[in-house]
């Protein structure tokens, strides 16, 4: 039987993260985190120095990045060339590269195979920016989450202290527009997608919401 997809779209802090866990933690489908090999990306030209403006160096280095996914139920674990990244890819300056290399249509192409072959393999929850509108256009079940931007920095500041939260809403908005004006896969709903707006939600709420959806509708034929 094909296996059952479920997208889970939005910017960040929009609570995707907690609540695709914890979707996927009931249904007993795994997680996967596609900002992770965005983010993977970006370290990988980091550690190369590469000028990424440069799309005959950026291909080359994306040529030799080497990511394997294991996931865990709830959990995901990035590696890169057999190394452990899943915590060297947190971090502010990187989640600004991954930003900004996510709206180069090479980096977009080289991600796009490995996220569609995990999908044949097991049931999942996949979050990230275009999961409904380009990667898994034929989703069994969509969502797309909202948050207002003072909400969503607050969170991303409760989560991981360190950053002043003005500098996070500041990242945040830059992250927005990037995300959101590339040309290619920008973020946005698709159409078919159920919107849920998390500002004055919890989180068990918002988990609730979309669990009602999934045992009160059949999926995609
Ligand atoms: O979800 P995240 O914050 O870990 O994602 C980091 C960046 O990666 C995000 O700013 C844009 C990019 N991204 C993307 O373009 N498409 C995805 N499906 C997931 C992330």
């Amino acid at each position: 039987m094909k296996p059952k997809i479920i997208t889970i779209d939005g910017p960040a802090g929009s609570g995707k993260t907690t609540v695709s866990k914890l979707v996927a933690r009931q249904l007993g489908w795994v997680y996967v985190d596609t900002g992770a090999l965005y983010r993977g990306v970006a370290l990988g030209v980091k550690a190369a120095n590469i000028d990424y403006e440069n799309p005959g160096a950026l291909q080359s280095l994306l040529d030799s990045l080497s990511f394997t996914i294991v996931t865990q139920g709830k959990s995901m674990q990035l590696l890169s060339s057999g190394c452990d990244i899943t915590d060297k890819i947190r971090t502010p300056e990187i989640s600004m590269l991954a930003s900004t290399l996510s709206a180069k249509p090479g980096v977009r192409a080289a991600l796009l195979g490995m996220q569609r072959a995990i999908a044949v393999e097991k049931n999942a929850v996949f979050e990230g920016r275009d999961m409904g509108t380009v990667v898994f256009p034929d989703a069994d079940y969509k969502f797309f989450l909202l948050a207002d931007l003072k909400t969503r920095a607050m969170r991303r500041f409760k989560e991981t202290p360190g950053q002043p939260l003005d500098e996070v809403e500041q990242d945040m908005a830059k992250r927005d527009k990037n995300d959101s004006e590339r040309e290619v896969a920008p973020l946005k709903p698709a159409d078919d997608a159920i919107i849920i707006d998390s500002t004055a939600l919890t989180i068990e709420a918002v988990v609730a919401r979309i669990m009602n959806k999934i045992n009160h509708e059949t999926p995609r034929p």
